[in-house]
C-alpha cells in the first residue's frame, strides 16, 4: 500500500473529481479554456483532454489550463508541461499533493509563479463508484501550483475554498 488508504483513495485510481465548490472560485479568477486531465464525466471545463487525446501531448501555449492530474509518478511531467507553456504565453493551475520534501516540489513548484496550500481536506466525487456525493477527503495535504508568463518568482499563500 502506498500513501493512500486502499479503501478510500486507491493509488491506482486516477479519476477523483474536484468538487464544484472548490473549482468555481478558481474558474472565476482564471477563466479556464481547457481541463487537461479529465474524462466526459469529471471534466470541469467544456473543452477537455482525456487519456486518449492525452493532455501531455497537447499544445498548452496560449491556453488557460485547469489540471488535476492523476496523482502518480507522472505529476512532475504534468508540472513541466505547465512550466514550459508559461514561457510561451500559457497559464496553468494544478491541484496536486503538497509533497514538499520531494526534489520535484523544490525544482518545479517553487519555480512556479505561485503556490497556494489548500486549507482543510476538500471532498472529491467518486464517479467510478457511481457516487455522486462528494464524500471522500484525500488523506494528504494538497496545493495549487500556478504557472504564468512573465513570473517574478514564487509567491506562497493559502487557498480556503470554504470562505
Ligand atoms: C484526478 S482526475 C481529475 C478529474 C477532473 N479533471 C477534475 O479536476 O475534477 C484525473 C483525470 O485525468 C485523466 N487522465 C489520465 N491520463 C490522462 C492523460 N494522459 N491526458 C488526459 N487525461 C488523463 C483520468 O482519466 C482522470 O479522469
Amino acid at each position: 500500500m502506498g500513501i493512500f488508504d486502499k479503501n478510500k483513495f486507491d493509488s491506482v485510481k486516477t479519476d477523483w473529481s474536484t468538487h464544484w465548490d472548490f473549482f468555481k472560485p478558481l474558474n472565476n479568477e482564471f477563466n479556464f479554456t481547457v481541463d487537461a486531465a479529465a474524462d466526459a464525466e469529471n471534466c470541469k471545463v467544456e473543452r477537455y483532454w482525456d487519456e486518449q487525446t492525452d493532455g501531455l501531448k497537447q499544445d498548452w501555449n496560449n491556453e488557460i489550463v485547469w489540471c488535476n492530474p492523476p496523482y502518480g509518478r507522472n505529476v512532475p511531467e504534468w508540472l513541466k508541461k505547465g512550466q514550459e507553456a508559461a514561457k510561451n504565453g500559457g497559464t496553468s493551475v494544478f491541484l496536486i499533493p503538497a509533497r514538499t520534501n520531494t526534489i520535484w516540489f523544490h525544482k518545479l513548484c517553487l519555480a512556479a509563479d505561485e503556490v497556494r496550500f489548500v486549507k482543510g481536506r476538500p471532498k472529491f466525487y467518486n464517479y467510478a463508484n457511481e457516487d455522486k456525493e462528494a464524500t471522500h477527503g484525500l488523506p494528504v495535504p494538497l496545493c495549487l501550483v500556478i504557472y504564468k508568463p512573465n513570473s517574478n518568482g514564487c509567491k506562497i499563500g493559502t487557498y480556503d475554498w470554504r470562505k
